[in-house]
C-alpha cells in the first residue's frame, strides 16, 4: 500500500473561531492524518499549535504552501488582505461575498464557497458549499473531510442557495437565542426569578436539541403532536402563531439573504 500524499491546508484567519474549529476538528479526524496545515493570523498564537501546524503572519508564504487556501477572515477584512493572486484551490467561508468578486481578486484554480456556522466549534455545523466547476475527486474528498470535521456538509448547484442558507443555518444559534430571550423575558414577566427563568428556558431548548438527534425529523409534526393535546402549549401555540410568528421569521431571513446578497457591494 502506498502512503497518500502530502497536502497543505492554509487557514487564512486560523485563530478566528471558524478557522480555529476548523483546524481543531480537521487535526482530529483519521481521514485527515496525511494533511499538513499553514495557518496566519495578524496576532500570535498564545498556545502551541501542535507539530503538523506551522504558523505564519505572511498570507503571500501560506499561499504558495497550500494546496487548498481556506479564507476565513471577516467579510470587512478581505478587502485589506495583502494577497492577491492563489495559484491553487480556494475555499471561502466570508458570508455575503460573491465567487465572482472572488475569482476577480485571486484567479485560483477551483473555488469554492462554503458557510460553516457557530456550532462548528462543537463539531456541529451545517455547512452547504457550492462550486462552479467539476473538482478533482481528490479535491472533492479533501473539501468533504474537511467539512465533515465540523459537522455535516451538502454540496449545492446554485451559489445562491449559499446566500439563502446564509440566512437560516448561518446564523447558528442566534434565532433560537431570540426565542429563548422571549420565553426569559416572559417568564421574568409572570414572576419567576430571572436565575430560575434563564435556568428553565436553557434547560427546555438543550433538551428540544437533545430530542431531535434525526436531522430527517419533521418540525411540523413536532408542532402538530403538541397541538392534539389541546392543552396549555397548544393555546401557546395557538396564539403564537395569530400573533405573525411566522411572518416574523420569514421577514427576518429575507432581511438576512438581502444583507449576504449585498454584503461587499461597494456603496453609491
Ligand atoms: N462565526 C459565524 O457564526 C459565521 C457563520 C457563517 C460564516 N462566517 C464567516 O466566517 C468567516 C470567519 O468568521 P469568524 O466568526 O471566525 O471571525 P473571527 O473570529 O473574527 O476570525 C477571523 C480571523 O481573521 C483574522 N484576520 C483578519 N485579517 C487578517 C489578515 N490580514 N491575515 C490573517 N488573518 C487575519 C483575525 O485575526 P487577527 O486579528 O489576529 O488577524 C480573526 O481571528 C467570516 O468571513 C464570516 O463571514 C462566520
Amino acid at each position: 500500500m502506498t502512503a497518500a500524499k502530502k497536502v497543505t491546508v492554509g487557514i487564512i484567519g486560523g485563530l478566528g473561531w471558524l478557522g480555529s474549529a476548523l483546524l481543531t476538528s480537521a487535526l482530529a479526524n483519521p481521514k485527515l492524518n496525511h494533511v499538513h496545515f499553514v495557518v496566519s493570523s495578524r496576532r500570535s498564537p498564545s498556545k502551541a499549535l501542535g507539530d503538523r501546524v506551522t504558523f505564519t503572519h505572511d498570507n503571500q508564504y501560506l499561499a504558495e504552501q497550500s494546496t487548498l487556501v481556506v479564507l476565513s477572515v471577516r467579510p470587512q477584512d478581505w478587502p485589506s488582505l495583502p494577497l492577491t493572486k492563489i495559484d491553487s484551490t480556494v475555499m471561502s467561508f466570508m458570508a455575503g461575498t460573491s465567487c465572482e468578486a472572488i475569482q476577480q481578486r485571486h484567479h485560483p484554480t477551483h473555488l469554492i464557497r462554503a458557510l460553516p456556522n457557530g456550532a462548528c466549534s462543537v463539531n456541529q455545523s451545517y455547512t452547504p458549499w457550492f462550486c462552479a466547476s467539476d473538482l478533482p475527486s481528490e479535491t472533492e474528498t479533501l473539501i468533504v473531510n474537511l467539512l465533515d470535521s465540523i459537522g455535516y456538509q451538502d454540496r449545492y448547484e446554485h451559489e445562491d442557495q449559499i446566500d439563502v442558507l446564509t440566512a437560516i443555518s448561518g446564523a447558528g444559534p442566534a434565532y433560537p437565542a431570540l426565542l429563548a430571550q422571549g420565553l426569559e423575558q416572559s417568564a421574568i414577566a409572570l414572576g419567576i426569578p430571572a436565575d430560575k427563568a434563564r435556568k428553565a428556558v436553557n434547560a427546555t431548548l438543550q433538551g428540544s436539541a437533545a430530542l431531535s438527534p434525526d436531522l430527517s425529523q419533521s418540525p411540523g409534526e413536532t408542532v402538530a403532536l403538541f397541538e392534539s393535546y389541546q392543552g396549555t402549549t397548544a393555546a401557546g401555540l395557538a396564539a403564537m402563531k395569530a400573533s405573525g410568528f411566522s411572518g416574523a421569521i420569514e421577514s427576518g431571513v429575507r432581511s438576512a439573504y438581502l444583507k449576504a446578497l449585498h454584503f461587499n457591494q461597494p456603496k453609491d
